[in-house]
């Protein structure tokens, strides 16, 4: 909401090569609105099917099924179909490892290996439609994993290597899956992650696991439990294999990819093979526009969705050269991804909003003696970019000289939605706007009572028309499904986002309208954590809120009452944050804790968010008039008067 009333200066950027007139925009987002089917149908000639589809969409609210009879294998259109052109030996993936080990694997190393790995998964027990979950730091096996799973039809379930233990088996059991895929550890700032260790833990909550792969990666000492660990390496066949690709329905699921809703459960959500990998795909040309020689990178974690969307699939199945880095952005120094821009000669850079605000609160001088002039194009996703951000990236990162595309899209959307389109069109940019929607996307801005609001007004964003990445479904939970995306406005798929259309048609999206908060881009509900502060022996209740952070974004804010003779102390506060660290991981962890005696509740018994959030945020409760549950302004005042006062009196 900050951005609305700002006036923000119009760019026009220099056009180099890469934008085509603003008509063909026009027409083509005009032309998918008014035939969609037609529209892309066409666009579907970017893949290549076994077997051509029947219908290119049937829509059953709130189902979509796209490309309907259509074959086709994602590991195929990734990986075979470039090592059988000319660009078997282009570059697939420039690797880095934290600790400066590089691995270069081409096209045609990435089809045997990812052969080789589907081999292994064979071996392995894992047969079509077994969910596989995975969890690995950013290294080529976590993508060839992945891509192997796609080859023989098995569906993976990533998870962030930042989760904890609980989070793996809470994913684990939800997914049913009998595998978990996971490393002896990663690096991380110097450190061993020791991702083995917290699998171990795990299994021991996911009684449905037979088998723990272990990819050997660091080299300490691992603990190896002999009746469900095994080395993923004693399954790899040295001997050149081919496994065919499962040819897959585009209707098929390819992954499961959970994240937080408003519920204090992970949501698992359920993408499909060819609509998704179309989408992902004619999404990142439309608004990234890569060349052929493009060196592209996109430094979201694979466990993601930016990850999996446009750091595996979209730059594979388009046959691109990619960059991945393992390890933190600012070790051994803070300058350590502009040294990797300058090695690989990086032309487009995607990252988030929450990297360039540490960069930028650290200096520019970071940056002064490296050569960033390859960059082209520069993209921001996960949150809003603040205006005087972008101005920096744009000055400091891009030159001046590139274009920035700031993407507003979802895990559960599968690809962009609302980006400005460098392939396709041409207008300025305004910073802090994500511009104007993806061909084929109809947004609106809703009012409450699900009435369209006029240009400039805030309101919800919701979508019209089904897309070709939409989400399938929320894995094993069509109530769920249902209940999440399309009963607040039926017939819309309801984003959950505030956001607001200016009068010149552009999209500023202005945060989360529901119980989630995002730190440094990642999703995180309020129910999740308290309902994990909750199972903690000592508190009684807990309840959560956010406060703007300068890097992050927002930070985590956890009030808290304790129970009977507990007494709120330092050494307690240190122990309730471990708490949620383990519960959750280290996304989890809140800036304050704050004792008090009651949270603040309406008589029905509902926590006052708003007086939550007016305390944690310092910026008052503000115009309370609006409040729309039955308590009287003078209870909700009262209430925030008693809960600021506990906050200024709570342990340090
Ligand atoms: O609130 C929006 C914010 O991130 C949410 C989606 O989070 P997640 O599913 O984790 O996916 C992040 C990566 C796609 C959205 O509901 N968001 C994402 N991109 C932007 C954004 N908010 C503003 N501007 C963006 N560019």
């Amino acid at each position: 909401m900050a951005f609305a009333s700002k006036d923000v200066t119009k760019h026009n950027l220099p056009t180099r090569n890469y934008f085509w007139p603003l008509k063909r925009y026009q027409d083509m987002y005009q032309r998918a609105l008014t035939e969609p089917k037609a529209f892309w149908a066409e666009q579907a000639t970017l893949l290549d099917w076994d077997k051509p589809w029947q219908k290119v969409l049937d829509w059953n609210p709130p189902y979509a099924r796209w490309f309907v009879g259509g074959r086709l294998n994602a590991s195929t259109q990734c990986v075979d179909r470039h090592f059988k052109s000319w660009r078997k030996n282009k570059v697939a993936i420039y690797w880095e490892g934290e600790t400066g080990a590089t691995r270069t694997l081409s096209y045609a190393d990435l089809y045997h290996e990812v052969n080789a790995y589907a081999a292994a998964l064979k071996k392995l027990g894992v047969g079509k439609g077994d969910r596989v979950t995975v969890y690995l730091p950013m290294i080529p096996e976590l993508v060839l994993v992945m891509l192997a799973c796609a080859r023989i039809g098995a569906i993976h379930n990533v998870i962030f290597a930042g989760f904890s233990a609980q989070a793996i088996a809470d994913r684990v059991n939800d997914s049913q899956s009998k595998i978990i895929i996971t490393s002896t550890g990663g690096y991380r700032r110097g450190k061993i992650l020791q991702l083995k260790e917290i699998v171990d833990e795990a299994v021991k909550m996911t009684p449905g696991v037979e088998k723990v792969a272990v990819v050997k990666y660091t080299g300490h000492d691992a603990a190896f439990n002999p009746e469900k660990d095994v080395w993923f390496a004693d399954y790899m066949d040295s001997s050149c294999s081919y496994v065919k690709p499962e040819s897959m329905e585009a209707t098929d699921p390819l992954f499961i990819l959970y994240t937080s809703g408003t519920t204090g459960k992970p949501k698992g959500i359920l993408h499909g093979t060819g609509g998704y990998l179309l989408y992902a795909a004619k999404t990142m040309q439309w608004a990234f526009n890569p060349k052929e020689e493009s060196i592209w990178w996109c430094t979201a974690d694979v466990g993601w969705i930016t990850g999996h969307s446009y750091g595996v699939y979209a730059p594979l199945a388009l046959g691109l050269t990619s960059v991945m880095y393992e390890g933190a952005p600012d070790y051994p120094a803070m300058d350590r991804w502009w040294r990797i821009i300058e090695k690989y000669g990086v032309n487009i850079f995607y990252t988030s909003p929450t990297a360039i605000r540490m960069f930028m609160r650290n200096g520019e001088e970071w940056l002064a003696n490296r050569d960033l002039s390859t960059l082209q194009v520069l993209g921001s996703v996960g949150e809003a970019i603040n205006p005087e951000v972008w101005e920096w990236y744009c000055k400091y990162v891009g030159y001046e000289n590139c274009p920035i595309v700031d993407t507003w899209w979802q895990t559960e959307t599968g690809g962009f939605m609302i980006a400005p389109c460098v392939g396709i069109q041409s207008y300025p940019l305004k910073p802090g706007s994500a511009t104007l929607p993806m061909p084929g996307i109809d947004p609106v801005v809703l009012d409450p009572d699900g009435n369209e609001s006029a240009p400039g007004k805030t309101g919800f964003i919701a979508i019209r028309k089904p897309w070709p990445g939409m989400l399938l479904d929320v894995y094993g939970s069509p109530e769920l499904y249902q209940q999440t995306y399309w009963s607040r406005f039926p017939g819309y798929y309801a984003a959950g986002d505030y956001s607001m259309k200016d009068q010149d048609g552009y999209w500023w999206l202005l945060g989360r309208a529901d119980e989630v908060i995002k730190v440094s881009g990642h999703r995180i509900s309020t129910a999740e954590l308290e309902h994990a502060m909750v199972g903690h022996a000592m508190v009684a209740e807990a309840a959560v809120a956010s406060k703007p952070d300068d890097v992050k974004g927002e930070a985590i804010v956890l009030f808290v009452t304790m129970r009977k003779d507990v007494e709120p102390s330092g050494e307690l506060k240190k122990e309730l944050i471990k708490h949620l660290r383990t519960s959750i991981g280290a996304v989890a962890t809140p800036e304050e804790v704050i004792f008090v005696e009651k949270l603040p509740k309406t008589r029905s018994g509902k926590i006052m968010r708003r007086v939550l959030k007016a305390v944690a945020s310092g910026i008052g409760i503000g115009d309370v008039t609006t409040l729309d549950d039955q308590t009287s302004v003078e209870e909700v005042v009262q209430a925030y008067e008693e809960l600021k006062a506990a906050a200024t009196k709570t342990v340090r």
